[in-house]
C-alpha cells in the first residue's frame, strides 16, 4: 500500500492520497485544494487517481475536487446524502480499490454527513477526532453524538489503530482513547 500526506494550505487541512501498490489504482482523501505537490507526487508514483474520498462536505476538504476532476477524470465517493457524489457511501460498506479494502463508517456529530475510512491499521476520520480534541460541533446534541460515534466506532477499532484526521498531527486509538480530554471519563 502506497500512503502519503499532504498539507494543505487552506486551513491546513490534511489531504492524503492512498494506492494499491500492484495495480497503481489511487485515492486522494478531502483534497481541500489541488496544488502541483500532488500532481508530482501521482507523475513519480505513477499512479491511476480513480477516486476522491471525501471525509465531510466543508470547504477545505472540497476545494480541489473539481480540478481533480477535470485533470483525472477521478469520480466522488462520497456519503449518501452528497448530490455531487458518483459513489455514494454508507455505513459498513467495504470497496475495493485495486488489492486495498476501504471500509466506510458513518461518523456524524462535526457534520452529519461525516464520515470514516478505515484501511489496514489506517483510520482516516476527518474533522471527527483530532490529536487531543475533537471536531468543531454545531449544538450539544451534535457534541454527545460525536462522542458517542467515537466510542462506539472508532475507539473499538483497537489500540493499535493509526488514526489520520482532516487537521493537525496523526495520533493512535491507544493515545487519544487515555489522554484526549473528550473521552477522559
Ligand atoms: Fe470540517
Amino acid at each position: 500500500m502506497i500512503l502519503e500526506h499532504f498539507l494543505l494550505s487552506v486551513s491546513e487541512t490534511n489531504c492524503y492520497i492512498v494506492a494499491c501498490s500492484e495495480t497503481g489504482l489511487a485515492a486522494v482523501i478531502d483534497p481541500g485544494e489541488w496544488n502541483e505537490q500532488l500532481d508530482e507526487f501521482i507523475a513519480l508514483q505513477e499512479l491511476k487517481l480513480d477516486t476522491i474520498l471525501l471525509t465531510h462536505n466543508h470547504h477545505d476538504h472540497t476545494g480541489g475536487i473539481a480540478a481533480v476532476k477535470e485533470k483525472y477524470g477521478a469520480k466522488l465517493a462520497a456519503h449518501h446524502s452528497n448530490n455531487d457524489a458518483e459513489m455514494k457511501l454508507s455505513n459498513g460498506e467495504v470497496f475495493e480499490l485495486g488489492s486495498l479494502k476501504i471500509k466506510v463508517l458513518e461518523t456524524p456529530g462535526h457534520t452529519e454527513d461525516s464520515m470514516t475510512f478505515v484501511l489496514g491499521c489506517d483510520v482516516f476520520c476527518g474533522d471527527l477526532l483530532f490529536a487531543g480534541s475533537v471536531g468543531g460541533v454545531p449544538d450539544r446534541m451534535s457534541f454527545d453524538q460525536e462522542i458517542a460515534v467515537i466510542r462506539e466506532k472508532i475507539i473499538p477499532l483497537g489500540d493499535d489503530m493509526v488514526l489520520h484526521p482532516g487537521h493537525g498531527p496523526a495520533s493512535t486509538v491507544h493515545l487519544e482513547r487515555l489522554y484526549n480530554p473528550f473521552l477522559i471519563p
